[in-house]
């Protein structure tokens, strides 16, 4: 099993470049099934969620060729076989395939999805939107079993704000019969990248990024070349290690108004902040103040970007609370962080965090982003080797964070 291992204290400087958006990629990958003919990605992160999506296509009968940062797939020859166990599996995305293969086949049997379990992460918005499309939703042996004579246009109002659910139905919706509104729908920077790519191949929807999203079906959908957008998970954790270490760093090949949340609370921090078109400098100070933190769907604070972010208010001059009102049991790294020497409790869904020196230790990482928040707090500790386990969730979400730290200054590899 590799590790990561970290002599921590050295401030980060220099430049890096943030690779294409994993949350897009997993969603644009599978809109690409609705399509006749040859959809081009761009802009593709190198990360294992990516690879196993590019494996799974290919089981579905795609043919799927990967060129640098381009994945080129050609879905005409794939057909909806049924898909209860296997690389599924492996990602959370996988949830992308119902909305995908229900859109262009009219069914689907995909075994429930892996990926970060850091809580029970249910999928009833998803299937409700279905059901209200005209599908018939079963769950079978652990297999969403998914069947529609034909798919019809409906209202749907989503109870809860969700990333998953808003682009699954905006897969199948886009090849219904009529019109199709989301109401509630989430307003992620990587919905309106679905929704772009979904144009682009000839669909017809507006409002991706807003709470209502409008889609008329049409009857079929054709390739096109797109470019994916920019990390900002990926970004806004270099910004938190830049300021974290007291180093200096410009965050490039970024949408600055995608990280509008954070930029804010580092400001709020004393952290010194430097915006320009398409990059973001982080420049490190010797003291930070404590801040409150409430982790909301966008345009709020990304739940993703908490944990990275409880690692960086270890290094402020008093008492910080961080509150993640999107996945209450987002916190399982912080027995990890404690055993680095962090002075953090946890009440319900609030983590009160009293700053204070960290200390190297031997943590696992529980998640994909607990493993950001781990490499964080490592950064910061001069003496000693931190070791990380758990390597394989950080590979899921991002793209050489062992060069790309490394490129900064940071002692860090990989054993
Ligand atoms: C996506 C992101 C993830 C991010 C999250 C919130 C991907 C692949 N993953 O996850 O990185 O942390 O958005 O920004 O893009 N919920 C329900 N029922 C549902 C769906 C969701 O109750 O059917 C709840 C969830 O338990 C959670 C909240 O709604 O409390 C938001 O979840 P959602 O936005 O769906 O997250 P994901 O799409 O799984």
């Amino acid at each position: 099993m590799d590790k990561l291992l970290i002599v921590g204290g050295k401030p980060l400087r220099g430049t890096v470049q943030i690779s294409g958006a994993k949350n897009s990629a997993v969603a644009l990958i599978p809109a690409a099934i609705l399509a006749e003919s040859t959809v081009i990605l761009d802009n593709l992160p190198e990360l294992s969620d990516v690879a196993i999506y590019s494996e799974i296509l290919t089981e579905f009968g795609a043919v799927v060729e990967r060129k640098g940062d381009q994945m080129i797939i050609d879905p005409s020859s794939m057909r909806s076989v049924p898909m209860p166990n296997g690389n599924v599996k492996k990602l959370r995305a996988s949830y992308y395939l119902m909305g995908a293969l229900l859109g262009r086949f009219g069914e689907a049997v995909i075994g429930l999805p892996g990926g970060c379990n850091f809580e029970p992460r249910p999928i009833d918005q998803h299937i409700k939107g279905f059901e209200a499309l005209g599908a018939q939703v079963s769950n079978e042996g652990g297999a969403i079993h998914i069947r529609a004579k034909e798919l019809r246009g409906a209202k749907v109002y989503l109870d809860v704000v969700s990333v998953g659910a808003t682009i699954n139905l905006m897969l199948a919706a886009a090849r219904a019969k009529g019109v199709t509104i989301i109401e509630n729908a989430a307003k992620e920077p990587e919905i309106i990248d679905v929704a772009t790519l979904l144009n682009s191949m000839g669909a017809r929807i507006i409002g991706g990024g807003t709470e209502t999203i409008r889609i008329e079906g049409v009857d079929s959908l054709h390739g096109c070349r797109h470019s994916i957008i920019p990390d900002r998970i990926q970004a806004a954790t270099y910004m938190i290690a830049a300021a974290a270490t007291r180093g200096d760093v410009v965050v490039d090949n970024v949408i600055p108004k995608h990280l509008e949340a954070i930029t804010a609370k580092m400001l709020e921090m004393g952290i010194g902040i430097e915006e320009m078109d398409e990059s973001i400098r982080i420049i490190g100070r010797p003291d930070y103040d404590p801040v409150d933190v409430r982790a909301l769907v966008y345009p709020g604070f990304a739940t993703d970007i908490q944990s990275p972010m409880c690692s960086l208010l270890t290094q402020a001059n008093g008492t910080s609370i961080l509150t993640d009102y999107v996945f209450s049991g987002r916190f399982k790294y912080i027995p990890e962080l404690i055993r680095m020497g962090a002075n953090i409790k946890l009440e319900g869904r609030s983590a009160i965090i009293t700053g204070g020196q960290l200390s190297a230790a031997d943590v696992q990482a529980t998640d994909l982003r607990a493993g950001a928040a781990l490499v964080v707090a490592g950064l910061t500790i001069p003496d000693g080797i931190t070791t990380i386990t758990g390597v394989e969730y950080i590979d899921r979400g991002y793209d050489r964070l062992v060069d790309n730290l490394a490129g900064l200054g940071a002692e860090i590899w990989r054993e």
